[in-house]
């Protein structure tokens, strides 16, 4: 039963006859519309991350206005609200610390306001996260815009890859084999169009995510920013969460355990970001499900990796979208999905995918021929990370999945930017460079520093990759044999703070383990000595954030926010 215009949550705004409804006819007339534009119709937020400063973004501002056609076509009438845009490369200490708090506005914004349903308009890595943890809490239905990836990128007749290529030049660079002339070519190249980054990163797999989970029309993550159908998909988007307001579908409706399922399944297939573990987590305990990293690796063991895609393969989601895009991946994937998952277009993800076909073998490889048969990720436990750890495989050399190093200790990024490229640092091909305090409280917000840099002195002996651990994450374009997510962080005192320089660790993935090699009693005896470092923040969004931000293996949300559940809607006298 559809639902009439009295049911909906606008009308106690607009419909009723009371002394403020009259007042907000004036001010809606003070905006120019309308009494017959908007009573009685579905009001649509739509939550808008465009900002001066997210390159990602830049052509919001133009779809923001296909997307309210749309509405508007289809009955209803959208009201654009701006969110917070957290532009990926702008915004220090580390993007992650905003991502809660983008998802407070998403939920306020949608709360507070005569809204009935939204699109959300995010991409740039925090983004997807953060509007879809808001809106998923809030409640309302809601139906996810992604920016789309920008057009691949070009020097010197290469493709440039977003982040990845960004770091393999950038090496070279310090290896001496590239000019500045070189390096400045790289730099106008491989960023030429709007949209997010268009290797395999976080906004990709967050984006793939969200389609994955149902919250996205079908093939919407996949059409490049700038191409005219990524336009014609805002307008489709705008018209289709009209319908849903009027058939209520909610995301309590879309967002079970299978389609969590669906999500990590796709991330892991795509060769997805790291990131995706700590926004999967905390997207799921939003909507009540219990998704964890047991989980991750359970499902990384079955699934193959077959989009070949940068970091861990050779294309770019330019290519991906002309072989087929995600549709043709997941119909791939059939087998390993829950086909029976509803979605925000009304239909199950197995009908939506139903016709989907692969047009590029080469780019969206054959289950037979995957680029990694199984464990593209893989979750790591033991004595140096009692609640886990994580690291991708695929990007690593295959000599550091099953290794054994002395530890070089870096007690936070400051002092590994002062002693990484010291003539006398003691470190060899071998070694396990180890990162402390960059976790969720000590970096603060985790920053993507976990693909430490190789020493200078190991790059000009040829040495491209290193074992690495620390306890923050890594951008999902890098690559290299980084231990990551490193839980509990160094900062609280987890074993990562009790590691020496010179101390030996293992390394054994197949064995999914992680080890300090160090007795019990030494640890208790180094332990007795720790002493917490001074908090960062004692006032502002920061002091909230350290009293509230729970763990990487737990997401990395506010304790408050982090569960299902009800806020009472406001009240209007
Ligand atoms: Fe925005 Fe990479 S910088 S997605
Ligand atoms: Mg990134």
């Amino acid at each position: 039963m559809p639902l009439k215009p009295e049911d909906l949550r606008s009308h106690r705004w607009f419909g009723r006859e009371a002394m403020r409804t009259y007042n907000h006819r004036s001010r809606m007339a003070q905006l120019g519309y309308e009494r017959s534009d908007y009573a009685g119709k579905p009001v649509i937020a739509i939550l808008n991350t465009w900002s001066d400063i997210n390159p990602c973004h830049s052509h919001f501002k133009q779809r923001v206005e296909e997307i309210k056609r749309g509405v508007i076509r289809a009955g209803g009438f959208p009201l654009e609200l701006p969110a917070m845009s957290i532009a990926e490369p702008f915004v220090k200490p580390s993007p992650l610390l905003y991502r809660n708090l983008l998802a407070m506005e998403a939920e306020e914004l949608l709360r507070c306001h005569p809204i009935d349903g939204a699109v959300l308009m995010g991409g740039c890595d925090k983004t997807t996260p953060g509007l879809i943890m808001g809106a998923t809490s809030m409640g309302l239905p809601f139906a996810f815009m992604p920016a789309g990836p920008m057009l691949r990128g070009s020097f010197e007749g290469q493709t440039l890859g977003s982040g990845s290529d960004m770091f393999k030049h950038w090496a070279e660079v310090r290896a001496g084999t590239l000019s500045t002339e070189q390096w400045e070519g790289v730099l106008s190249g491989i960023a030429r169009s709007p949209g997010h980054c268009m290797t395999m990163g976080t906004a990709s797999t967050m984006t793939s995510a969200a389609e994955a989970l149902g919250l996205t029309l079908p093939g919407a993550a996949s059409i490049p920013a700038p191409d005219s159908r990524h336009a014609l998909m805002a307008v489709a988007t705008g018209r289709r969460i009209v319908e849903m307001v009027w058939d209520d579908l909610r995301p309590a409706r879309i967002l079970g355990a299978e389609a969590f399922d669906n999500a990590v399944t796709t991330v892991l297939a795509l060769g997805g970001s790291t990131n995706a573990l700590v926004h999967l987590i905390a997207m799921a305990r939003r909507a009540g499900v219990m998704l964890d990293l047991d989980r991750f690796d359970m499902l990384a063991r079955r699934t193959p990796l077959i989009a070949n895609l940068r970091p861990a393969g050779k294309y770019l989601m330019e290519d991906f979208f002309y072989a087929g895009g995600l549709p043709a991946l997941l119909q791939r994937l059939r087998g390993l999905l829950h086909t029976g998952a509803p979605t925000i277009n009304g239909r199950t993800l197995g009908d939506n995918i139903a016709e989907a076909r692969v047009f590029d073998d080469d780019v969206i490889l054959p289950l037979d021929r995957p680029l990694v048969a199984e464990g593209s990720l893989a979750v790591l436990r033991g004595n140096l990370a009692p609640n886990g750890a994580v690291i991708k495989p695929a990007a690593a050399e295959p000599r550091f999945m099953r290794h054994r190093g002395r530890a070089v200790v870096f007690k936070d990024y400051a002092d590994l930017q002062a002693r990484i490229d010291a003539p006398d640092l003691e470190v060899d091909a071998d070694s396990v460079l180890v990162l402390q305090n960059a976790g969720p409280l000590g970096g603060p917000g985790m920053p993507e520093w976990g693909q430490l840099p190789i020493p200078k002195k190991l790059l000009a002996q040829g040495v491209r990759d290193m074992l690495r651990i620390s306890d923050c994450r890594m951008s999902g374009t890098s690559f290299g044999a980084c231990v990551l997510h490193v839980a509990p962080e160094a900062f609280v005192g987890g074993p990562l703070a009790l590691v020496h320089s010179g101390d030996w660790i293992e390394i054994d993935v197949a064995a999914r383990r992680l080890h300090l090699d160090v007795g019990d009693e030494e640890l208790a005896r180094r332990r007795e000595y720790w002493r917490p470092p001074e908090p960062r923040y004692v006032r502002g969004f920061g002091a909230l954030y350290a009293q509230q931000v729970t763990q990487a293996d737990e997401g990395c949300d506010f304790t408050l926010l982090a569960r299902a559940g009800e806020v009472p809607e406001p009240d209007i006298y």
